[in-house]
């Protein structure tokens, strides 16, 4: 039985005082008329913006014809998404698979990983985040992630899992053996506070993979889909994974997440092998389209690695600013003081950061579509707030 103060939701979440009504571009209304720059993203979700009209209409049209069929039947528009996808990742990912969020993506990741080298150990690094199912709690490079794990039955899944250090190449590939079904890794971190890998790093965790037979795999759930200024990390990097996960940014919001693979990886995988009742779904395969759509034609990349550079310069003049981490618009502002505060600051200003595992570091992943006017808004009000 409930008892009276108690909200019947489970209280898993700390929550901002806001409560969005409207989103456009980069812009959200609150309930009580505040206006608020976005640049946590809707948790690095509205890569196109809130509300892209083009996705908005979208969403209309699939609603008001058909809501829902699985994929026990065929879908113009959920093939639609699979050839968007394999479009705009890089060559030599071939085939795709549609899911629901990121932590089912990196999920069946891991489990192909296994299945195809029918080995079971993973390679993960310290500070990676894949998602709270139990196999991704489990694969996680931070210990509180990790130790949920084993206080639900997981300890066998930990027990697989070796933890490399931060971007450490050497110590990587060390840890890359026989027995070794994966190297499972965030080329860009965002929950440990936007921290980018060295392109060696990646390289030779690519090389020390192929020497053992392991599978490489990049969870972009939070980096991927333009974010780094390229469609995914892997691209901007140069790297080619066997498997890449996206999902955040895919639908603009609605629940979607996809599992990219090569042919190599692609061969192994057999009908029932997989299943997801709503992955691909139309009116998420509908948001997802558009998006992406939007996403190539209005060069959304491209921004995101002009933005960088315009948010860096801005914040490499602020003195409290130590250091600028990340990738595009995956960023972390390193402080010379304790983050919350600044954020909270910043939001009776009107803007909306995020901040990160690292108690000194404000997260910036906001939308592409932000305009140079908004940036340099953002900066200004970080500068005033930090003097
Ligand atoms: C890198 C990364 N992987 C996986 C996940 C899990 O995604 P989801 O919450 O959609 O399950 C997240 C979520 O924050 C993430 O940032």
């Amino acid at each position: 039985m409930l008892t009276a103060a108690r909200s019947p939701e489970l209280p898993v979440y700390p929550r901002l005082d806001l409560e969005p009504q409207r989103g456009s571009g980069s812009t959200l209304v609150a309930s009580d008329g505040r206006e608020l720059l976005d640049l946590y993203g809707g948790h690095a979700v509205a890569v196109t913006g809130h509300c892209h009209p083009k996705v908005v209409a979208a969403v209309r049209e699939q609603a008001a014809r058909l809501l829902f069929y699985s994929n026990a039947v065929p879908l113009a528009v959920r093939d639609r998404v699979h050839e968007l996808l394999i479009e705009l990742a890089p060559a030599g990912l071939e085939q795709c698979f549609l899911v629901n969020s990121g932590a089912e993506a990196n999920d069946v990741a891991l489990q192909l990983a296994r299945r195809l080298t029918g080995r079971r150990r993973v390679v993960v690094m310290e500070g990676g985040f894949h998602g709270r199912s139990l196999a991704t709690l489990a694969a996680s490079g931070l210990p509180r992630y990790r130790q949920l794990a084993e206080k639900s039955g997981g300890q066998a899944l930990v027990d697989l899992t070796a933890v490399a250090p931060f971007d450490d190449p050497r110590a990587l590939a060390g840890l890359v053996d026989a027995q070794v079904a994966a190297v499972l890794l965030e080329p860009v971190q965002g929950l440990a506070g936007a921290r980018e890998l060295r392109r060696e790093t990646l390289a030779e965790a690519r090389r020390a993979c192929d020497a053992a037979g392991a599978l490489l795999i990049f969870d972009e759930v939070q980096c991927g889909c333009g974010r780094t200024g390229a469609f995914t990390a892997a691209e901007a990097y140069g790297v080619r994974p066997d498997i890449l996960t996206l999902a955040k940014g895919i639908a603009a919001g609605l629940p979607m997440g996809a599992v990219l693979v090569s042919g190599r990886v692609a061969m192994a995988v057999g009908e029932g092998d997989l299943g997801s009742t709503f992955g691909g779904g139309p009116v998420a395969a509908a948001a997802a389209a558009a998006n992406l759509e939007v996403l190539r034609d209005e060069h959304l990349p491209e921004r995101a690695a002009a933005l960088e550079l315009r948010l860096r310069r801005a914040l490499a003049a602020v003195p409290a600013v130590l250091r600028i981490s990340g990738k595009g618009l995956l960023l972390g502002v390193h402080l010379d003081r304790p983050a919350r505060g600044v954020q909270a600051s910043l939001f009776e200003r009107g803007f909306l950061v995020g901040t990160a595992v690292d108690p000194r570091v404000l997260r910036l992943l906001p939308p592409l579509v932000l305009r140079d006017d908004e940036a340099d808004r953002f900066a200004a009000a970080l500068q005033e707030v930090l003097r």
